[in-house]
């Protein structure tokens, strides 16, 4: 992704040590968090420094070769960071193969993070031939660069169509409590898309009075059957989106894909903490006696979805999709 000018990716190895683009940061502070060891980048995924399912695998890739002392603790401690999101799951197995296999460690991680990069990539191109000039697209959470170390999932499709010349707007769920949408407003402004940032609830508003032709959404982890985790509020934008006939786009790798899984009910929500949503920026919003809860994820069953943009190329119906 190219900010103020550079070619960044959302983390990177470099002499022993991971590097992430600083997600709390942003967008008012560009830092970069270093990981020397596994703790650190146990940090980095539970405290989301990094974020977004297929950057959670390739953090995790990485967070493998901190640790291949011992890859068994290694992968347990890294498994315990993020319930929800497939590819730290896939990514772990990869690197738990790879290293029985005796492969350089370094090697297989970098080999899975620019394979995850092309992938991305290949989902851009997909996903762009949907795109028509002077489409109104909305999109939920942040599936971008920095939520896949590049192009994206849901963004990947609107940077190529941007960047073949094709006129889109993008309406950018600001995405409570975590505010990802701030991230995709940041992404799209430093690729000059045009868009706003609404209110999650402000959503069928615009839907039903008909100023959204499409949505497209990344995913966390999907079912064989087709139903997805995705960040909490998705649900309802399938259901509004289905209510007022708008196609909704699912965009994801294989390694969101789980093949182990026949539907969503098999799909582990993760609850995070209360503060989460008493606080904004360390000041508090609710009185101590609110009791909240806070799922981070919800499931949207596969009956609401047009189509799925992988890599390879949109699905229509998962029972094609021979990974599955
Ligand atoms: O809790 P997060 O920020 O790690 O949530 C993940 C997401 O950003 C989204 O759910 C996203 O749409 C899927 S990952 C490209």
């Amino acid at each position: 992704m190219k900010i103020r000018g550079k070619e960044w990716r959302s983390l990177w190895f470099e002499n022993g040590v991971l590097k992430f683009i600083d997600q709390r940061k942003l967008p008012y502070k560009f830092e970069i968090f270093p990981a020397k060891n596994v703790e650190d980048c146990e940090y980095a995924i539970k405290e989301m420094v990094v974020r977004g399912a297929p950057a959670i695998g390739a953090a995790a890739v990485y967070g493998m070769v901190l640790g291949k002392e011992n890859i068994s603790k290694t992968a347990e401690i890294l498994r315990k960071t993020r319930p929800t999101a497939h590819d730290l799951f896939y990514a772990i197995e990869y690197m738990v193969d790879k290293i029985k296999n005796n492969e350089d460690a370094l090697n297989a991680a970098n080999g899975y993070v620019e394979d995850i990069i092309d992938r991305c990539r290949r989902i851009g191109k997909t996903g762009e031939k949907i795109i028509k000039n002077d489409m109104r697209i909305l999109t939920h959470c942040n599936a971008g660069a920095l939520a896949t170390v590049d192009y994206g999932t849901a963004l990947a499709p609107f940077r190529i169509a941007n960047r073949k010349g094709k006129k889109i707007f993008v309406y950018v769920d600001e995405t409570r409590p975590r505010l990802q949408g701030l991230l995709t407003d940041w992404e799209l402004k430093e690729e000059k898309i045009p868009h706003v940032v609404i209110a999650d609830n402000a959503a069928g508003y615009f839907m039903k009075n008909g100023d959204v032709d499409m949505v497209i959404t990344g995913a966390d982890r999907i079912a064989k059957n087709g139903d997805f985790a995705n960040k909490i509020g998705t649900y309802e934008k399938a259901v509004i989106a289905n209510e007022n006939n708008i196609p909704f786009y699912v965009a994801a790798p294989i390694s969101t894909f789980d093949k182990k899984i026949k539907d969503g009910s098999q799909i582990k929500i993760e609850e995070r903490e209360r503060k989460e949503l008493t606080k904004i920026n360390e000041n508090t919003i609710m009185p101590e006696w609110t009791k909240v809860r806070n799922p981070a994820f919800d499931v949207t069953p596969s009956k609401y979805v047009t189509g799925y943009i992988t890599e390879e190329k949109i699905y229509e119906n998962l029972k094609d999709f021979k990974i599955l």
